[in-house]
């Protein structure tokens, strides 16, 4: 059989990686899709660079829309990163008919209602395993393993850069910057790492993740996001004495009549899983109805294993792409007419436990007034301890039981308002999961 042709788009770290992988593993590839597989054209900004790296027989060319536009090009990948070109150049593929497989996270997260329903309307593939978690098959655990459930919840660890900075500055004592410069060295952060350091490829993910999971449209801009640039190291380290580690979670969750969507630090038990889970390791856990919770583990940025989610995409739209669109699996798990409009909940609806910390005069009185402020707004504390600071202040760190953010806020900014309170009140908030 004619073996498929594939036009590139992009030919860095993933690129690469996907280049070297349909080369090194081009016999069991073909064995497992049935036909082969090679790269007829791909589009670059600097064609000198690509060169080094490819046969003479692959066409390079700086115009990405040739590429799409070619009649040779039957599966168009997507690997240039960014939002509006590559929107503008997927666009332009379905409107070719042509399959696409893409990692563009930011893209989908921003577009991809629109995508997937011009792909719907061709009759087209977009795939994206690629796009969440990196080499991990969560796309398809969740889309396809787990279609039997009615998914509860997802949390997870799926941005690989600010993985790997908190564990070195767990583990090392390496600082922040020096931490995020290895994670770029090693091919992990984004073009723009302030995405990763600032949470927003998390929430990419995260609203990808949480529409695949309970049948709602892409809904990028409704996720609560906050990064770890802003954390500060003595947190971590109080953290520890309570037992817990900081990871940067993607949550999201049923919740009464909605949807949690959130990413922020969170405190997690140092003999959880998720805590265990280091460097640009990723983990997602899911918990279904019917099987309960599973756990999806392995490596969530660089070239290689970026790669095997594109190759695995690759097959799947080699296998898939003469049969008809009807008896493909829906792009976003369920049926295009089925989505649904569940609310996304405000941050001041969620429920979790709380890590709060504040310097304060040293005085009578002032765990007191604290402890009030607390129960008066039904917030029950589990445990504290407080460390001084100099002479006169000290530094007190509670942890509550489970509460309603709305009530904490409320809490927080009264306790912001007494006189002996000298610092910002400082949240995190603390998961259980498992
Ligand atoms: P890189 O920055 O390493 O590579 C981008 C490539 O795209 C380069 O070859 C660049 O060309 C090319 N390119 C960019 N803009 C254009 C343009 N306008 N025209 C032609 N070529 C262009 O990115 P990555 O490989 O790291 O990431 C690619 C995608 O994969 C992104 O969407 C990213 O979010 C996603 N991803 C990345 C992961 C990772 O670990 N790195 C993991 C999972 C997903 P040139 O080299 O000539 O400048
Ligand atoms: N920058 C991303 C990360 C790449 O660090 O997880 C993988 O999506």
């Amino acid at each position: 059989m004619k073996p498929l042709n594939i036009g590139m788009l992009g030919l860095g770290v993933v690129g690469r990686g996907t280049w070297k992988v349909l080369n090194d593993n081009a016999e069991e590839i073909a064995r497992r899709a049935g036909r082969n597989l090679q790269i007829t054209s791909v589009a670059v900004r600097d064609e000198d660079k690509a060169r080094q790296w490819l046969n003479n027989d692959v066409h390079v060319t700086t115009d990405g829309l040739s590429v799409v536009r070619d009649p040779n090009t039957d599966i168009v990948v997507e690997l240039i990163g960014g939002e509006e070109e590559a929107f503008d150049w997927v666009m332009e593929a379905i409107a070719q008919g042509k399959h696409v497989v893409t990692a563009n996270k930011a893209m989908l997260a921003n577009h991809g209602n629109e995508i997937f329903a011009a792909a719907h309307k061709k009759g087209v593939m977009v795939a994206y395993e690629g796009a969440v978690a990196g080499g991990i098959p969560i796309i398809k655990a969740v889309r396809e393993g787990l279609a039997a459930n009615r998914i509860q919840w997802i949390a997870g660890i799926i941005n690989g850069t600010t993985n790997y900075i908190l564990s070195q500055m767990r583990a090392y004592g390496v600082t922040f910057d020096e931490a995020l410069d290895q994670a770029q060295e090693l091919g992990y952060a984004e073009a723009d790492p302030t995405f990763d350091i600032e949470g927003v490829d998390a929430a990419h993910k995260l609203a990808l993740l949480a529409s695949m999971a309970f049948g709602i449209p892409v809904q990028f801009d409704k996720v609560h996001t906050e990064g770890i640039s802003s954390l500060a190291s003595e947190d971590i380290v109080h953290a520890d004495r309570l037992g817990y580690c900081i990871k940067l979670l993607g949550i999201t969750r049923r919740n009464g009549e909605g949807i949690e969507l959130r990413v922020h630090p969170t405190l997690v038990p140092t003999d959880s899983l998720l805590s265990n889970v280091e460097g640009a390791m990723n983990a997602v856990l899911v918990e279904g109805d019917v099987v309960g919770p599973t756990l999806y583990y392995g490596q969530g940025a660089g070239d290689l294993p970026t790669a095997s989610a594109v190759v695995a995409d690759l097959v799947d739209v080699t296998r898939l792409h003469s049969a008809s669109p009807d008896h493909r699996v829906p792009h976003l798990a369920f049926q295009p007419h089925a989505l649904s409009d569940v609310p996304v909940l405000s941050m001041a609806q969620v429920e979790s436990a709380y890590y709060l910390r504040l310097r304060v005069h040293d005085r009578p009185g002032v765990l007191s007034d604290i402890s009030r402020l607390l129960a008066d707004a039904g917030i029950s504390i589990g445990s504290m301890f407080q460390q001084p600071y100099g002479d006169e202040q000290a530094d007190i760190i509670f942890l509550t039981h489970q509460a309603v953010e709305g009530d904490v806020d409320t809490a927080i900014s009264q306790i912001q308002a007494l006189p002996f309170v000298l610092s910002e009140v400082i949240r995190l908030r603390v998961e259980a999961l498992l």
